[in-house]
C-alpha cells in the first residue's frame, strides 16, 4: 500500500491569513487517519498557534502533524530558513515531540541572509512584509539561480524521499487574498496559497476529498494593504475587535488591522478555492462585544444578534457556493 494514495484533504485560509488554520489542522491530525501532513507554500512568514492538552505552541515552518506523531513534510514549493528550521526543531524536541518525523523536500528553496537583508531593507518598509526573506528567495527561485535544500549538508538527515501514500493532509499558509495571483498585488505574499498550490506536493488533483476553508467572523490584515486603510485602527468598535480578539501577529507581534466581515470577498474565496467544509471561528469575540455587522454587496449591514447574522451568512453562501457542503461556527477553544 506504500505506493498508493488514498485521499488528500486540504486546509486553506479564505482571507488574509490568521484564520485559525493551525487549529483546524491540529484537530484533523488528532481525529483523522493521516499518513502525512504537508505544508505546500511559504516559509517562516507563517505563524501557527496550536493548543495541545491545554498548552499553547507556536510554529512557523513545520506542519502541525508533528504534534500528533504524523510524518510532517515541508514541500518543494516552500522556502526554508536554515536557522529558523533548526530553532523550531529544537523547540519541538525540547517539548517532547518526535522530530525524526520532520522532512524537507530536496527541491525546497533555501532563504539566505542576503534574502533577509533585502526584505528588511526594502519590502518590509513598502509592503509591510514579515521581513523573513520570502519574496527575494522566490525571486531567485524563479530566476533559476536559487539554492536547494538538497545542497545543504545540515539538512542531510531531514531530506524527504518524495514518496506520498495513504491519507494526506495539506496545511495551507497565509490566505486566499495573499495569493500571488488572487490578492491585491503587490500587497500579497510570493506563493500560491490556494488549493491549486497543494498539487505541487506531487499528488494528482483527482485524489482531493475535502477542502477545509478557514475563516473568521470578522476580517483582519497584518501588513500594508490599501484595502485595509490605516484609519481602521481609529474606529473604536474595530479596536474592540482587536483587543477582545487578541489580534496581534504570531510572527511579527504587530497589531492587525480589523474590519467587519466582507461577505462578497468570502463568497469569491469559497467558490474559487472549492471549499467544501468551512469553519468560521472567533464567534465568541463578536458575541462578547455584542456588535454584529458585515459588508454585503458593498454596503454595511447591521444585525440585531448573532443568530440573525448567521442565518444571513448561511443563506448567501448556500446560494452562491454550490460546492460548499458544511459550515461550522466555532468559539474559542472549541476544537482544542
Ligand atoms: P511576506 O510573506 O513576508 O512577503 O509578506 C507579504 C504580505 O503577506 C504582508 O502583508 C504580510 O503581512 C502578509 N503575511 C505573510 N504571512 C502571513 C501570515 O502568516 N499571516 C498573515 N499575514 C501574512
Ligand atoms: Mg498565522
Amino acid at each position: 500500500m506504500k505506493n498508493k494514495i488514498n485521499y488528500v484533504d486540504i486546509c486553506c485560509g479564505l482571507n488574509w491569513g490568521d484564520e485559525a488554520k493551525g487549529k483546524i489542522v491540529s484537530y484533523l491530525s488528532k481525529i483523522g487517519d493521516y499518513n502525512f501532513v504537508c505544508r505546500w507554500s511559504g516559509g517562516n512568514n507563517a505563524g501557527h498557534t496550536i493548543y495541545k492538552n491545554g498548552i499553547k505552541y507556536k510554529t512557523h515552518l513545520i506542519p502541525s502533524g508533528i504534534f500528533y506523531d504524523i510524518p510532517s513534510i515541508i514541500g518543494p514549493d516552500c522556502v526554508v530558513n536554515v536557522n529558523a528550521f533548526f530553532e523550531e526543531v529544537n523547540y519541538l524536541k525540547s517539548n517532547g515531540f518526535n522530530t525524526n518525523l520532520i522532512f524537507i523536500s530536496p527541491k525546497a528553496h533555501v532563504v539566505t541572509k542576503d534574502h533577509i537583508t533585502e526584505d528588511k531593507d526594502k519590502l518590509f518598509k513598502t509592503q509591510g512584509t514579515t521581513a523573513k526573506g520570502i519574496a527575494p528567495c522566490y525571486k531567485d527561485k524563479y530566476a533559476r539561480k536559487g539554492l536547494l535544500a538538497k545542497n545543504i549538508p545540515e539538512f542531510k538527515d531531514y531530506l524527504w524521499d518524495e514518496k506520498l501514500y495513504g491519507n494526506i493532509l495539506c496545511e495551507g499558509a497565509q490566505g486566499f487574498w495573499l495569493d500571488i495571483n488572487y490578492g491585491n498585488y503587490p500587497y500579497v505574499t510570493s506563493s500560491n496559497t490556494l488549493p491549486y498550490g497543494a498539487c505541487s506536493l506531487g499528488f494528482p488533483p483527482q485524489y482531493i476529498r475535502h477542502i477545509y476553508g478557514a475563516t473568521k467572523i470578522y476580517d483582519t490584515r497584518s501588513g500594508i494593504d490599501p484595502f485595509f486603510p490605516e484609519n481602521l485602527l481609529e474606529d473604536k468598535d474595530l479596536l474592540l475587535l482587536v483587543k477582545v480578539g487578541e489580534e496581534f501577529g504570531t510572527t511579527t507581534g504587530r497589531m492587525r488591522k480589523t474590519n467587519w466581515l466582507n461577505l462578497d470577498k468570502l463568497v469569491d474565496a469559497v467558490k474559487i478555492s472549492g471549499t467544501t467544509m468551512m469553519l468560521m471561528s472567533k464567534v465568541d469575540v463578536v458575541k462578547k462585544i455584542n456588535i454584529y455587522k458585515l459588508y454585503h454587496n458593498a454596503s454595511l449591514i447591521n444585525f440585531e444578534n448573532f443568530d440573525v447574522m448567521k442565518t444571513y451568512i448561511d443563506k448567501i453562501l448556500k446560494e452562491k457556493c454550490p460546492l460548499l457542503e458544511n459550515i461550522t461556527y466555532s468559539e474559542k477553544n472549541e476544537l482544542d
